[in-house]
């Protein structure tokens, strides 16, 4: 338990076992054994929200304008965890004293299978139209290549079009160009959360766009039968709370896989989600960047490319990328699919600046179109070790008895640490956060994706066993280190720093 000092004596939240709001099904992994039971007179969430990023907002440097303020405060204050990671990385061999990465979403499962493709003969070419400026939407001979990978492994109803394909430097930029060219400043996206938080600053920053929070909670009752579930009611009653304050809501940001949930929309969702955003006028950016990474078959993942009709095809646009499902995020290839060619070519515009080089469009055109090598070899081989690696996550989870949220997509178990707090705050969440940092394992807390119930914790999986033996040691001396508080002092104390 991590408590805050606090003036009046609080009894700990307690946990319930089984029989709790919370769905126990083996779907979303054995080990979710039920919320704390909250305090009485603990707040309903809200049901939806505007963002501001810029609440907290300070700065003191006078060299830049207002804007670069901003840009240099998010880079401040939101990535701490990612910086501090990258000054003291952990290393088997040079510093295995250094932070082990459990909090950023990278697959670190395939580098063996991945260095062998891109280092075959045919990735090594060159000739003038490589070296010179391409066709800002990218090189025919991609956009072609690319159309058709979608077209097979999404299993499109029609083959996919390489007109309506725009290529660009990763899901990021992708997110920035579309906001600005979708929305007006100050308009905002419609999103339910917990979601990649980073979206919000790949909105902002260029676009001053801003999200608008359909807010989901873990509890499972009446029509809920997930936890953090998704449905067209919630997404009305955020559209009119939105609305009714005065924001103009311009689209709606759907993430298949869902991150941090690891869960997928079935078809029918699907097909109201995209009804709703019609009835709206609502363009969809639907974000299928784990697409791939669906590691248990029985999902029955289907992206949005292959339902037979799109209700407003014209306001559906689908993005892509090779850094999650080839576990390249280095590399930086990302695609958008739309068939409205006043979008399409609004953000090729912008791929001026998004742009990619000659060699690796060349390099990823070769890639997407070895599907024998991708279908016999990689995915395979790449969802057996993610399964593998999901496996002992969730069972070493299990073990410390952390319920969990994780159905079998991306890299992620979203854990349930609630117990972990004593009186569910947000700041009891950021210190239990720093005592993981402290201890060497960097994870991502719930405040980052937006999600409404402190406590929650996404931890990536997708690394290799002894990095995830060593990380889920170091949480462990976390929270055993709080029961050692508990235990020899009053509940609800400042815990001590944590043994290195
Ligand atoms: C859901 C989602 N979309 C987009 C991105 C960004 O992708 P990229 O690395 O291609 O910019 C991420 C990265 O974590 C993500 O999780």
């Amino acid at each position: 338990m991590f408590c805050l000092p606090q003036q009046e004596s609080t009894a700990p939240t307690t946990c319930t076992g089984s029989a709790s709001t919370q769905d126990m099904e083996s779907g979303y992994g054995d080990g979710l054994q039920g919320e704390c039971l909250r305090k009485p007179d603990q707040k309903q969430p809200k049901l939806y929200g505007v963002g501001d990023p810029t609440a907290t907002f300070s700065s003191d440097s006078s060299y830049l304008s207002s804007r670069g303020r901003v840009i240099k405060w998010f880079w401040d204050s939101v990535e701490e965890g990612y910086r501090t990671y990258h000054m003291d990385e952990y290393d088997e061999d040079k510093n295995p004293s250094g932070i082990i990465n459990l909090g950023t979403s990278e697959n670190k499962l395939c580098f063996d299978l991945l260095s062998w493709r891109l280092t075959q003969g045919d990735m090594l070419h060159v000739e003038p139209s490589l070296l010179q400026y391409p066709d800002w939407r990218g090189h025919l001979f991609l956009r072609e290549e690319v159309a058709k990978f979608l077209s097979f492994y999404c299993k499109s109803s029609a083959p996919l079009k390489p007109e309506n394909v725009v290529v660009l430097n990763g899901c990021a930029s992708l997110f920035s160009a579309l906001a600005t060219v979708l929305c007006e400043a100050g308009e905002a996206l419609l999103i339910p959360t917990p979601y990649y938080g980073a979206i919000t600053q790949h909105i902002y920053l260029y676009g001053n766009v801003r999200l608008a929070y359909v807010y989901l909670d873990s509890k499972v009752t009446g029509l809920n039968t997930r936890p953090f579930q998704l449905t067209v009611e919630k997404l009305e009653m955020a559209l009119q709370g939105v609305s009714s304050e005065g924001v103009k809501v311009k689209g709606l940001i759907l993430i298949n896989p869902q991150n941090p949930l690891g869960d997928v929309y079935s078809p029918e969702e699907l097909q109201d989600f995209l009804r709703f955003a019609m009835r709206h006028k609502l363009h969809v950016i639907m974000d299928e960047v784990y697409m791939l990474s669906v590691f248990e078959e029985s999902l029955g993942y289907r992206s949005v490319l292959s339902l037979e009709r799109l209700p407003d095809p014209q306001r559906t646009h689908v993005m892509w990328a090779t850094s999650k499902d080839f576990g390249m995020s280095g590399l930086r290839f990302g695609v958008l699919y739309t068939e409205n060619q006043h979008v399409a070519t609004a953000v090729a515009s912008l791929c001026r600046y998004h742009g990619l080089s000659g060699l690796v469009q060349h390099q990823m055109a070769q890639l997407l179109r070895d599907h024998d090598w991708i279908s016999q070899v990689y995915l395979p081989e790449n969802h057996a070790r993610l399964k593998a690696a999901h496996t002992f996550v969730s069972e070493e989870l299990r073990a410390l008895g952390i319920p969990f949220v994780s159905r079998g997509a991306g890299f992620f178990i979203w854990a349930d640490l609630r117990k972990h707090l004593c009186k569910g705050t947000f700041e009891e969440e950021a210190l239990l956060w720093r005592q993981f940092l402290d201890n060497k394992v960097l994870l991502s807390s719930g405040k980052t994706f937006e999600c409404k119930e402190p406590g929650w914790f996404r931890v990536v999986f997708s690394d290799k066993e002894n990095r995830l033996r060593l990380g889920m040691q170091r949480m462990r001396q976390v929270l055993e280190g709080q029961s050692q508080v508990v235990e020899d002092a009053s509940p609800c104390q400042e815990p001590q720093s944590q043994p290195r």
